[in-house]
């Protein structure tokens, strides 16, 4: 029902979002982690369904509700998302990566078990090591006809961080969103975003509710 009053415009495509934290153990009980709540990848992927695609969410910890025909593919870590987005990503049309991964993994507590905090005088021997770019090894190996969408999130600096990243990870457009702020980003409700694309074009869109960013998303992407 929902979908007869949406434009089919993503009909007979399939679409690849990832979403939500990762969560990097460092032992039994603790992990390394950041605040998103999958949100806006939730949004997007409702969007790509209801405008016609068959769509796969790979979700970090979080739960977010889908159409019975959505393919989910729950995961914990980096390296388990890293998996599950490089096997799916040849069969895509479209890649959305708006999962916030991790960019360190702490090693794991060498004896195994749970960590005593008695037995490192109050500090934590934490070492860490960085995690694999997701979406740059998606970048790598992309096909002619393949779009690739990254998303990122930046404190200052936002054309430039998102032009560089757009061109460093071989996205095809770029959703900039700036954070630190309680009306945008990390588990807002709404967002602002600067849209970039591979051919220099360029949207800024204020302060609005994340679902219809969503669809907005889907306008810039599927009209270029
Ligand atoms: N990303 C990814 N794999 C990682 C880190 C990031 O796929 N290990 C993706 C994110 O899902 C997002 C984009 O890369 O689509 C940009 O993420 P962001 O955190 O803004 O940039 P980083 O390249 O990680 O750099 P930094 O955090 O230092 O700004
Ligand atoms: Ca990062």
């Amino acid at each position: 029902m929902l979908r007869a009053l949406t434009p089919q415009d993503l009909a007979g495509r399939s679409v690849l979002v990832s979403l939500g934290p990762t969560r990097e153990y460092f032992d039994a009980a603790r992990f390394w982690s950041n605040p998103s709540t999958g949100r806006m990848g939730a949004c997007v992927a409702m969007a790509a369904w209801l405008r016609g695609a068959t769509v796969t969410v790979v979700s970090g910890p979080v739960s977010w509700w889908f159409p019975q025909d959505v393919r989910l593919l729950p995961v914990t870590s980096a390296a388990q998302m890293y998996d599950a987005c490089l096997d799916v990503w040849p069969d895509s049309d479209y890649g959305v990566m708006a999962a916030a991964v991790a960019d360190f993994s702490p090693l794991p507590h060498p004896g195994g078990g749970k960590f005593k905090k008695d037995a490192a005088s109050g500090r934590p021997p934490l070492e860490f090591v960085p995690t694999h770019d997701i979406l740059a090894a998606m970048g790598g190996v992309k096909r002619p006809g393949q779009y690739l969408i990254g998303f990122c999130a930046e404190t200052d600096n936002l054309y430039e961080n998102a032009k560089g990243k757009l061109t460093r990870k071989r996205c095809d457009a770029i959703i900039a969103n700036p954070i630190g702020r309680s009306d945008a980003g990390f588990a807002a409700v709404s967002n602002e975003a600067l849209a970039l694309d591979a051919g220099g074009r360029q949207e800024t869109w204020g302060s609005i509710p994340k679902t219809e960013m969503a669809m907005k998303i889907w306008d810039f992407s599927i009209r270029s």
